[in-house]
């Protein structure tokens, strides 16, 4: 019988309970994804979009990181029909795993899809987008790498847009608006799609980890 490849042993240990407490930080990636450039997405819902950046890139390798099971147990049943290799999606919070998963300057590519945008006041505080997240997120990123958000939610975009100008370390790629409406992306998310359907118009922020990185 085939031993089952690395990836595939580990994606049930990186997601139970607080998994990542019994690991070696940050994860030696190489334990289980094929060299390759690292491209993280974060919140990835059913993963549609990661597994269709996967095979169109079959020479770099994903990390998706999401807390809602449902998703994650979608994304893994999906990979499991395509016998994808190059995609480790793990459960739990982006904030707490992006900043020990990952070793500083290793990432190429970090995507935040259509984050949820808590409107309500008293919820602001689980917004996702803030200057903390963008620091983890620039320290995590290789010279020149970049990182892509995408929201409909224009106050969202209008938060993301000032806490991103405050990051020293990350520069826009589209320098004069603070975000462009065209899309950067070959496929389009699953509420990307959905929002396209009921005529809402997107927000891509699109930032580069500035060179060189300081020490
Ligand atoms: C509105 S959905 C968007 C899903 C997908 N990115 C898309 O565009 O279709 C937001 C996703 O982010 C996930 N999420 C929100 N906050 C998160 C966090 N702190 N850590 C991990 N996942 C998170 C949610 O569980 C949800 O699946």
């Amino acid at each position: 019988m085939n031993a089952l490849p690395p990836v595939w042993e580990a994606i049930p240990r990186l997601a139970l309970g607080d998994w990542w407490k019994e690991e070696d930080l940050p994860l030696d990636w190489g334990r289980y994804l094929a060299p390759g450039p690292l491209e993280v997405e974060v919140g990835y819902g059913g993963g549609d979009f990661l597994l269709a950046l996967a095979e169109r890139d079959p020479a770099a390798r994903f990390v998706g990181i999401e807390r809602f099971g449902e998703g994650h147990r979608r994304l893994v049943a999906w990979m499991r029909r395509a016998g994808v290799r190059n995609v480790l999606p793990v459960l739990g919070d982006a904030y707490i795993l992006l900043n020990l998963l990952f070793a500083d300057a290793s990432l190429r590519t970090l995507y935040v899809n259509c984050p949820d945008p808590w409107p309500k006041a008293r919820h602001a505080r689980r917004r996702l987008l803030t200057e903390e997240f963008f620091r983890i997120a620039a320290r995590k990123l290789s010279p020149g790498g970049r990182l892509f958000v995408a929201t409909d939610d224009r106050p969202y975009a209008e938060q993301a847009a000032a806490a991103l100008s405050r990051v020293e370390t990350l520069a826009s790629t589209h320098p004069g608006s603070p975000w462009t409406g065209a899309s950067p992306y070959p496929v389009r998310t699953r509420y990307e799609r959905r929002w396209a359907a009921e005529g809402r118009s997107m927000h891509y922020l699109v930032h580069e980890r500035r060179l060189p990185c300081p020490t």
